[in-house]
């Protein structure tokens, strides 16, 4: 069975769209194992409610360049205890370091809610709108080293509205990362997605939420 772990920091509602596809049978995968750096993180809960051993390994403070590789090797280590096809990064907000990236290389995926390469970074919605963009949307990368610049697995995009708040404009964002994540990781764990330099192919027929209309 293709083996995910899952890290994050924050709420988790993309791992939960994860899980709940795992459990629905649409992912050919089992999660076996949630890590959180951040106490009290909803994401925590979720993997308990799942069953799914979650593992807190707190970062708070952890600033200084050797402090940082030992946090990341240490976090590399648990995961390869786990000898996992594929490690899922979902709302996971810490930078990680060239050494972790490059033991995973190939096997580590990030969502992002923008259509890279526009918007990478923080406080991505209220620089869309700021910018007066009329189209935003998520996108599911392989992470390099550099950060939201790995190539790009799959896209998808929403209309930006005269009326939104970034509030709004994060909701709806959202409710298309709950589709877009499963589908990719289901791809990724059927063998469907091939990494050829930066650019990816997808042996799959693009679903309707990744398909702009025409
Ligand atoms: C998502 O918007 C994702 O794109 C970004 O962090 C957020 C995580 O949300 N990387 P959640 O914890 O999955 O609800």
């Amino acid at each position: 069975m293709f083996r995910l772990a899952v890290l994050g920091s924050g709420t988790g509602s993309n791992y939960q769209a994860i899980q709940d596809a795992v459990g629905r049978g649409e992912i050919p995968a089992q999660v076996v194992g949630v890590f959180c750096n951040v106490a009290g993180a909803g994401i925590l809960a979720r993997a308990e409610a799942a069953g799914v051993p979650a593992r807190l390994i707190p970062s708070r403070g952890i600033a200084a360049p050797e402090a940082r590789q030992r946090y990341d090797a240490e976090l590399a280590e648990r995961i390869a205890d786990l000898e996992v096809d594929l490690v899922v990064l979902a709302g996971w907000m810490r930078l990680l370091s060239a050494e972790f990236v490059a033991r995973f290389s190939g096997r580590l995926v990030n969502i992002h809610p923008s259509l890279l390469p526009a918007f990478p970074g923080l406080r991505v919605h209220e620089s869309v709108l700021a910018y007066g963009c009329k189209v935003s949307g998520c996108t599911v990368h392989f992470v390099s080293e550099e950060m939201d610049a790995g190539p790009i697995i799959a896209q998808a995009c929403v209309p930006v509205f005269h009326s939104d708040t970034p509030e709004s404009l994060a909701n709806r964002v959202h409710g298309a990362e709950h589709k877009l994540y499963p589908w990719v990781v289901r791809q990724i764990a059927l063998g469907a997605v091939r990494l050829r330099g930066r650019v990816v192919e997808v042996d799959a027929e693009l679903p309707p939420f990744c398909v702009p209309a025409s």
